[in-house]
């Protein structure tokens, strides 16, 4: 799949700066650093689409992605990271609750986890968000070429008993480094769009 058009739309802070489209979202999670914006870059053929950084906690806001004016990405600022204060983890999860709750056109929930570790406290409640909201959720484990392949499978087996995944949570290995796992990914997700 290629897009002739991919830009950021707007990072929004609060429900008021989001976008006034009815194009179908889909939003990415995780921990800081697991490499969501690499995700958005290499999914839409982008280098820097999505800022990547080398400082943990860089995206702070909702960035909304339209992709030839047909499909949406949401990202969201990375979670986990040391040092944050009780405010600003207060109004993250004010933010996730506010766009769960309110945003009529998000179609599914993108979680992304290091392919390498366990995943966290704070996955799970991304998690249990989609399973509230009744929202197509998918697992992707990045940075898998960081890993040897005989330890890939069981890795993805961990992280599916961590995670407690049901049959329709899917779970996808990914690298953007290396450009894999697109394809599997995005039969998942178009149909999403879609619906
Ligand atoms: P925040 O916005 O801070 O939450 O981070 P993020 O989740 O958007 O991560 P980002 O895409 O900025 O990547 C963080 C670091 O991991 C960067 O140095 C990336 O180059 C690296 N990285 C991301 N994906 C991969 C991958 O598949 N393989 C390897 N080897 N490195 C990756
Ligand atoms: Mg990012």
């Amino acid at each position: 799949i290629t897009f002739q058009k991919a830009e950021l739309v707007v990072s929004a802070p609060d429900k008021k700066s989001w976008p006034e489209t009815d194009l179908p979202e889909i939003v990415l999670a995780g921990r800081s650093n697991v490499g969501k914006s690499s995700f958005i870059n290499t999914m839409c053929g982008r280098k820097k689409l999505a800022y990547v950084g080398n400082t943990p906690g860089k995206t702070r806001l909702l960035n909304f992605f339209n992709l030839d004016d047909k499909y949406m990405f949401v990202d969201v600022p990375g979670y986990g990271y040391a040092n944050i204060s009780k405010t600003q983890l207060m109004k993250f999860g004010q933010m996730m609750e506010d766009y769960f709750a309110q945003r009529k056109q998000k179609k599914g929930l993108v979680i992304l986890v290091d392919a390498r570790h366990k995943p966290t406290e704070d996955d799970i409640t991304m998690l249990e968000f989609a399973r509230y909201y009744e929202i197509p959720v998918a697992i992707v484990a990045t940075k898998t070429d960081k890993l040897p392949t005989t330890k890939l499978k069981n890795q993805l087996k961990m992280i599916r008993k961590t995670l407690e995944l049901n049959d329709d949570e899917p779970l996808f290995p990914f690298s953007a480094e290396k450009k894999e796992g697109m394809e599997a990914v995005w039969d998942y997700l178009i149909p999403i769009f879609e619906s």
